[in-house]
């Protein structure tokens, strides 16, 4: 992060942005299924908000297609260098990212739709954000928005047969993202983010996935979760995990869960869809 960079909780660092990638695995389905019956379709033009490292970006991109166009923006230089070099692996040069802070962006009825995944949870003002972002889409456009759900995992059942070691991650997770300011309930809270954005009420649901088995890459991408909190933690004094404990993470959570044949619940995601 470059020193005028706006803090964001989870930093850009390696470790992080592999976090991403995996990120992007989990939930590309999620997120190409929301895209389709959205209607974002071959010839659109698409704004992805908090692009990070651009998978939001490029399952849109290969929805629209030549002939589309997919402008991702983030305030995060180094996710941004990420999100074009995978573009341009891809072969897909009409996804183009751009450095911005949400709330400064504007270009009016320029898109066709507006997306964004995992972003309005760490705004404080997510109504506002959204508000502005949405400025930039055309009547009859429509808007996707992807947010965590994670309270539902603090509260409720995240794994069976239950996994300590689980239990153990979720709770320090959510200590460490709710004491840097974001919201665990921002996908509960979809729907009324959208009505004091001023947008229609949108259709809301919930998605997630049931990771088990020995190949999963969730067991990596919550270890990996963990490592790039421990900053955060420390500052905000947040016990649970050290940095001797992040190696050996993603072999015992394995371990764990694969000796009782279970399943972890992913983080769930809300998708709330409108058409304005
Ligand atoms: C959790 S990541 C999600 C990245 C991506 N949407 C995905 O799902 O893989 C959140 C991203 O939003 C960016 N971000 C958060 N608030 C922002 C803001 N107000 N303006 C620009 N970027 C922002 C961060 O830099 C980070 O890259």
């Amino acid at each position: 992060m470059s020193p005028d960079e706006p803090h964001y909780l989870l930093g850009h660092t390696e470790s992080e942005l592999r976090r991403l990638d995996i990120q992007g695995d989990l939930y590309r389905d999620i997120t190409r299924g929301a895209f389709e019956r959205a209607g974002i379709e071959a010839g659109m033009r698409v704004l992805d908000i908090g692009c990070g490292t651009g998978d939001v970006s490029l399952v849109a991109a290969r929805l629209v297609g030549p002939d589309g166009y997919v402008l991702g923006i983030d305030r995060g230089e180094g996710a941004l260098a990420v999100a074009r070099a995978k573009a341009l692996a891809a072969d897909m040069p009409w996804a183009e990212f751009e450095r911005h802070e949400v709330a400064d962006f504007e270009r009016t009825s320029s898109f066709d739709a507006l997306v964004g995944r995992f972003v309005l949870m760490h705004q404080s003002d997510a109504a506002a954000v959204l508000a502005k972002a949405a400025r930039s889409v055309r009547p009859g456009g429509v808007v996707v928005m992807i947010e965590s759900y994670m309270e539902l995992l603090r509260t409720g059942g995240h794994s069976h047969p239950h996994s300590p070691l689980y239990d153990r991650i979720v709770r320090f997770k959510s200590e460490v993202v709710s004491g840097a300011g974001a919201d665990l309930h921002a996908g509960g809270r979809l729907r009324s983010t959208f009505g004091a954005a001023g947008l229609p009420s949108p259709e809301c649901r919930l998605e997630t996935r049931l990771e088990g088995g020995a190949a999963s890459p969730y067991y990596a991408y919550v270890a990996e979760s963990i490592r790039s909190m421990l900053p955060e933690a420390a500052r905000t004094d947040v016990r649970g995990f050290t940095a001797a404990d992040v190696p050996g993470l993603e072999d015992r959570l394995r371990s764990e869960v694969t000796a009782i044949d279970g399943v972890l619940v992913v983080w769930p995601a809300v998708i709330a869809t409108v058409r304005l």
